[in-house]
């Protein structure tokens, strides 16, 4: 029975309403508003369930247990718990046990007690809307009760959890939203910085690609600045094809491929009789480039001899061919790569101090692959799927293979990667690419660096390492068989399980 005292009832009111707004999370301030009805009100069995479409689901409950409540789902409609949220006003059954439309569904009411309970059912509203409906089961003694006072509290805490899942709906579907703009910012920024056949999501190499972005549409030159094998020549494709002359011609030339005595005519071409073998004239790269893009690679070999030449062309915009009288003008934007440190050669005087400042009005530094070790997967997943297509393979890799390949120094940075995963698909003949079938040259070598040692550190302690790598090295082989490895080594097992021991070696698995 409901103890009716107005102090009582106060008092659970303040505590419901205090309990609904206790957290973010709705069920469980529920639960603690039956958990208050339950002590206040001497209620058996209380739920509360949300409607969504034409479906009912209890979301928290009193005295019944989560299997009973996940059972509690009903049409719009079906049952009295359905019932009421169709028509949207209470439905009280002064004995469950004379109802046949009582379902008990969840079957949480023994067959017994179904004699001296009777069910109270209001539907939870925020203004006309029907939200849901809570229940509440509630003995009596088996004497005529008037349920109206039961009514009138339960409907003022019906609406307060409609108030509630009001604001929760409001408050998730706002937190959405602000999740889709974020996502959608994020899609946007990652889209601006996208460089077409480059990968990369390290922070060192997404500043590249915005400052790729920045200076494409411009018709300044760039200084491409980096170790051999960094993506030079891609980021010099990729200005020109983000640039307003990409419809035009991209020329590359590579400033060390051809001997010193024909590089002028092989850039700036000749006229026919200019030299022995010039039977007929030819126009050179910089014609050929006219309104589009020369990309001078290896800049810094170019010699000291030919620079008034490319210093004119880039001022003045015009040049004669070896040979020839006739001024030519291009238009021609210029892209220049180098692996060298121009500065070391303009101090050495083998570069123009002037050229080089010409050059260099926009330089873009190349991170080497070790300073974004982040990306080695990234990459090797890249080029996996490219040497599987051209393979018509279907290779993965073990993560251990893959732990070994990201350890590894890089060197010759992306372009040695890209070879060494060509040639693992190539040459694979499993389908999982395995730390036995890397070279041994990038294992020892990051095996070294997994374990820390430091090949140039004394030599006492040098000597140390190249044994405790041979041991690693010998055990990776034979898969950690002990007296294997010892035979590689050309030791007794004895000697190889001191040195282990010694050396506090410890073999990964895979
Ligand atoms: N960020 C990258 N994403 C994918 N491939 C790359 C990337 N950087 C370089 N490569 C690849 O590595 C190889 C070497 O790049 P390249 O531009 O020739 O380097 P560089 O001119 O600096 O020597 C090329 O096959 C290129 O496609
Ligand atoms: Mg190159």
């Amino acid at each position: 029975m409901l103890k009716s005292s107005p102090t009582i009832e106060l008092t659970a009111l303040y505590e419901i309403s205090k309990l609904l707004g206790a957290s973010l999370n709705l069920k469980a301030n529920i639960r603690g508003v039956m958990r208050v009805l339950a002590e206040y009100l001497d209620m058996k069995l209380g739920t509360v369930a949300l409607r969504s479409g034409d479906e009912i689901s209890i979301l928290a409950a009193h005295g019944m247990s989560e299997d009973e409540i996940k059972k509690g789902r009903y049409r719009l409609g079906e049952g009295i718990i359905g019932r009421v949220a169709k028509i949207g006003s209470p439905i009280v059954i002064p004995n469950i046990g004379d109802e046949p439309l009582f379902l008990n569904k969840t079957g949480s009411r023994k067959i017994v007690q179904r004699e001296n309970i009777a069910f109270l059912c209001v539907p939870i509203k925020f203004k006309n809307e029907i939200l849901g409906v809570m229940s509440v089961d509630r003995l009596f003694g088996g004497k005529t009760v008037s349920f109206e006072e039961d009514l009138r509290l339960l409907k003022i805490i019906a609406s307060l959890i409609g108030q509630a899942v009001k604001l929760h709906e409001e408050v998730a579907r706002e937190r959405e939203t602000l999740i889709e703009a974020k996502e959608s910012l994020a899609r946007q920024l990652e889209g601006k910085y996208k460089v077409d056949n480059m990968i990369g999501r390290s922070s060192r190499i997404t500043e590249v690609f915005g400052e790729i972005h920045r200076v494409a549409p411009s018709r300044a030159n760039v200084l491409l600045r980096g170790e051999s094998g960094t993506g030079k020549e891609l980021v010099a494709k990729a200005i020109h094809f983000m640039s307003p002359r990409s419809k035009e011609r991209f020329i590359k030339f590579n400033c060390a491929s051809i001997p010193e005595g024909l590089l002028e005519s092989e850039l700036f071409g000749h006229e026919k009789g200019a030299f022995t073998n010039a039977i007929i004239a030819r126009k050179g790269r910089f014609e050929l480039a006219d309104k589009g893009t020369i990309f001078l690679d290896e800049i810094g070999d170019l010699p000291l001899a030919l620079q008034p030449k490319i210093l004119r062309v880039l001022q003045e915009k015009e040049f004669e061919r070896v040979g020839g009288e006739k001024t030519i003008s291009v238009d021609v934007r210029l892209i220049a790569a180098t692996s060298r440190n121009l500065e070391d050669l303009v101090a050495k005087g083998q570069f123009r101090e002037d050229l080089y400042y010409r050059l260099n009005v926009v330089p873009v530094f190349l991170p080497a692959l070790r300073e974004r070790k982040d990306d080695i997967p990234l990459l090797i997943e890249h080029f996996l799927e490219k040497y599987n297509k051209e393979n018509d393979k279907t290779i993965s890799i073990k993560p251990s293979a893959m732990d070994t390949l990201s350890a590894y120094d890089w060197p010759g940075n992306v372009r040695e990667l890209e070879n060494t995963i060509e040639r693992l698909v190539v040459m694979s003949s499993g389908d999982k690419i395995e730390p036995s079938d890397i070279p041994a040259l990038i294992r020892d070598k990051s095996t070294g660096a997994k374990y820390g040692i430091q090949l140039q550190d004394a030599l006492p302690s040098a000597v140390k390492d190249i044994e405790k790598l041979r041991i690693l090295n010998a055990l990776h082989a034979t898969n950690g068989v002990h007296a294997k490895a010892a035979r590689l080594l050309g030791i007794t097992s004895r000697q190889i399980g001191y040195k282990i021991k010694k050396y506090n070696i410890e073999l990964r698995a895979g």
